[in-house]
């Protein structure tokens, strides 16, 4: 299996829960990593090379895209980093056969719907930003390798990874490590999977989303953020009454153009 992105956030935990699942791990990003155990094999490289991708793909029976840049950016970044490096990663998986993609997405591919709106993955997509925009593009990448190619592809649309919940919009949209590992594991297993796209969140009392296709790949959500509503502040974030909340201001973007 291999992994990219495997030296940030998401990575890092990933890397730990497979650990003992995956008889030979490739983990791949463009820092440098350390093995740590004989089934561990790393290498640095980045992903716009598409021959190295393809080259750590060889063998590979699935592979977990999580690299890329994970928020809002000036676009030629996002373009270069999150669309090139997806397509390579898909591109890769064709040559070398790979069994199952999972594609690292975005609840902020919907961040323009109001909060009182349940979103299902079915729904147009409202991106919050240009990063939404680039996951929209890794989608229909997905999409596509799927319908023409056959691939098997997986996109979690990843909430707001976090230990724990800190700020009022993570009570809609916090994803535990827990329920992340559990959404992880099952995208690689799910069986007769052509594609598939599922907001990967946890039990949150107040989510956005719907996430009757996530259980459909065979994993229920465990954690609730509502456990730490008393403990985090009130703030004006959940009063712009977007999914987005702050990502959706203007500015947000506009810093980066
Ligand atoms: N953290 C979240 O809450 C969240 C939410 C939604 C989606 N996601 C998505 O999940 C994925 C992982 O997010 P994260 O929070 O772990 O981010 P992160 O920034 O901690 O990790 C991303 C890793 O990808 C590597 N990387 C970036 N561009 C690369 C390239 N061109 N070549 C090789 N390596 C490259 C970076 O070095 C880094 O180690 C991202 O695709 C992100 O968009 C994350």
């Amino acid at each position: 299996m291999v992994v990219t992105g495997a030296a940030g956030r998401i990575g890092s935990a990933v890397r730990v829960g497979l650990r003992g699942e995956a008889e030979h791990l490739v983990l791949v990003d463009r820092v440098g990593l350390a093995a740590r155990s004989p089934a561990e094999d790393v290498r640095q490289f980045d992903l716009r090379d598409a021959e190295a991708v393809a080259a750590a793909l060889a063998g590979a029976d699935a592979v977990v895209h999580l690299g890329g840049v994970p928020d809002e950016a000036p676009l030629p970044e996002l373009l270069d980093n999150n669309v090139q490096g997806t397509h390579n990663v898909l591109e890769g998986a064709r040559r070398q056969g790979v069994g199952r993609v999972v594609l690292a997405s975005s609840n902020r591919l919907t961040g323009f719907y109001p909060v009182s709106t349940t979103v299902t993955a079915e729904m147009p997509p409202r991106p919050d930003g240009l990063y939404g925009v680039s996951k929209i593009a890794v989608e229909a990448l997905g999409r596509l390798y799927a319908d023409k190619f056959g691939l098997s592809v997986v996109c979690l649309r990843i909430g707001s990874f976090e230990d724990a919940p800190t700020e009022q919009r993570h009570l809609a949209t916090w994803l535990s490590p827990r329920d992340c590992l559990g959404f992880v594991r099952a995208a690689l297993t799910a069986p007769d999977v052509d594609f598939a796209a599922v907001y990967a969140v946890s039990a949150n009392t107040r989510r956005f989303w719907d996430v009757a296709a996530g259980s459909a790949l065979g994993y229920t959500p465990v954690d609730d953020a509502e456990a730490f509503a008393s403990r985090i502040p009130a703030e004006g974030d959940a009063a712009r009454g977007l999914q987005g909340g702050a990502y959706a201001d203007a500015e947000y973007t506009l810093r980066h153009l």
